[in-house]
């Protein structure tokens, strides 16, 4: 199909493309002249295998259609155009228009509905309405492909496949969806995308990290308060369930969410109606909900720290994310897409991974899954001496990324940290002996089967 950049006048000012069909040729000559005095580029039509032709060879920013005309109803003409070509704006034109066609036409997706006798004026106000809609839908289309790139999954083992296909089964319903798994599995990235593929892609998609609200404020931030309804409450402030109004809203972490506030959840899942702090009546609200955990909540459930009832109403669709040393398979095109992301970023060549260096990821167990690979990669991507990232370069990011544990203060127990410093110090005689085994053997003082042991166990086996 051939489209055509936007046509500009002599000044090389936009001039925006207008269809107008009609059988009344004096009318199309009176229009065609006043648009094009108003800078508009108008092409006319009077048969429907034209119309639809012409849609296809160029692109119309508008259609004015003639309601009534002989041996074309204009009516079904919208209906076709809209099928094909949903996005063009159609503006009904009548001369002896009824209401109820103009509802009718409206029902059928018209943008707006005139009559051939309504003044100038009116016409391009509502033809520059209709455009600026159009020109906001392109933008808006362009922003969720945007998106849908920057939320991009990736995925072939069988257990991502039927993740992909929950994806697609359950956004365009309105369900509840409860999505688990480890940290860092991949749980946001599925909320946004169940988000962008239902038919609530283009309203509010509002996060709410519930582990991060003091006990004391999670009412007032879900629900919002009126002014002077507690001290502090200087100003009326709408809640998050009211901005997400019409869209979805993803409440992350739910079981950190205290139990209080859970019988709270419970009743908006319920009834569908929010109690602002301070405000004399429920108001309604239209929220999809979709919930995450990387906790157990049947534990939770077992220690009465969460509602069964409330696990319930989230539960309705569930989708469990396994942790990435359980879908082993995912790990090349993870690592594939991630080197191309970070290459990109970090404006270097790379054009991938040594066997040895794949081998190490995949036999990582990856506590911090996708979030952790990412790190890695990035940093690999850093260090990149070559083209091909070698293993001697996966290891030294990866052993960084044990050291961020080591430092962010996770609890460890005695032996872990002995383990941890054995690593660090193998990994040290390692480099300075050049991966040289037998020379590190030496050095270290023990046999090589020792030392080939204790490598395959940190995952230190680098190229010599
Ligand atoms: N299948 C995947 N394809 C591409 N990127 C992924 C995939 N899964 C996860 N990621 C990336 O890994 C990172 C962690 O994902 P995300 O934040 O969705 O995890 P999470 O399960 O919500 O973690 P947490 O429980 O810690 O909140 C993100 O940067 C995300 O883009
Ligand atoms: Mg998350």
């Amino acid at each position: 199909m051939f489209i055509p950049l936007n046509s500009t006048n002599y000044l090389g000012e936009l001039m925006y493309n207008v269809l107008a069909i009609d059988d009344d040729i004096n009318f199309l000559k009176n229009l065609t002249s006043v648009l094009r005095y108003n800078n508009y580029r108008t092409q006319t039509a009077n048969n429907p295998f034209e119309v639809i032709n012409l849609l296809q060879k160029e692109r119309f920013h508008c259609v004015l259609l003639d309601v009534q005309m002989p041996g074309m109803d204009g009516l079904s003409l919208l209906k076709e155009i809209k099928e094909r070509f949903p996005a063009i704006p159609v503006i009904m034109v009548s001369g002896r228009s009824t209401l109820a066609v103009a509802v009718k036409a409206i029902k059928q997706g018209a943008f707006d509905f005139l009559e051939k006798g309504a003044d100038l004026d009116r016409l391009l106000i509502t033809l520059n309405n209709a455009i600026e809609f159009y020109n906001w839908q392109k933008e808006r289309d362009v922003l969720i492909n945007e998106l849908i790139g920057q939320y991009r999954m990736v995925g072939q083992s069988s257990a991502m496949k039927k993740i992909f296909n929950q994806i697609d089964f359950v956004a365009p319903t309105d369900s509840t969806v409860l999505i688990t798994g480890e940290t860092g599995v991949g749980k946001e990235l599925i909320a946004r995308a169940v988000q962008l593929k239902s038919k609530r892609s283009t309203k509010p998609f509002i996060r709410i990290n519930c582990a991060a609200i003091p006990e004391t404020l999670i009412e007032s931030t879900f629900f919002g308060h009126k002014k002077g309804s507690f001290t502090g409450a200087v100003k009326d402030q709408p809640g998050k369930f009211e901005l997400a109004d019409g869209g979805t809203i993803f409440l992350d972490e739910i079981g950190e969410l205290p139990v209080q506030a859970q019988a709270k959840l419970l009743n908006v899942l319920q009834d569908g109606e929010i109690e602002t702090i301070g405000a004399t009546e429920s108001k309604k609200v239209d929220v999809r909900v979709i919930a995450a955990t990387n906790k157990d909540l049947n534990a939770l459930m077992a220690e009465k720290k969460f509602r069964e009832d409330l696990f319930h109403r989230l539960n309705v669709f569930h989708i469990h994310v396994p942790p990435l040393r359980e879908r082993i398979k995912d790990i090349p095109l993870l690592v594939d897409h991630y080197l191309k992301f970070y290459a990109e970023e970090y404006n270097k060549k790379i054009l991938g991974i040594s066997p040895e260096g794949l081998n190490i990821l995949l036999e990582y167990d990856w506590p911090g899954n996708v979030r952790t690979l990412k790190n890695i990669l990035s940093r690999a991507v850093m260090f990149a001496r070559s083209n091909i990232i070698s293993s001697e370069e996966i290891s030294l990011a990866l052993e960084m990324d044990d050291h961020k544990t080591w430092y962010s203060g996770k609890s460890m127990s005695l032996s872990e940290f002995l383990e941890f410093q054995e690593k660090h110090f193998l990994r040290q005689t390692l480099l300075m002996c050049n991966g040289n085994k037998q020379m590190a053997a030496q050095k270290l003082n023990v046999d090589r089967a020792t030392l080939w042991r204790k490598l395959k166990k940190y995952r230190l086996d680098f190229e010599s």
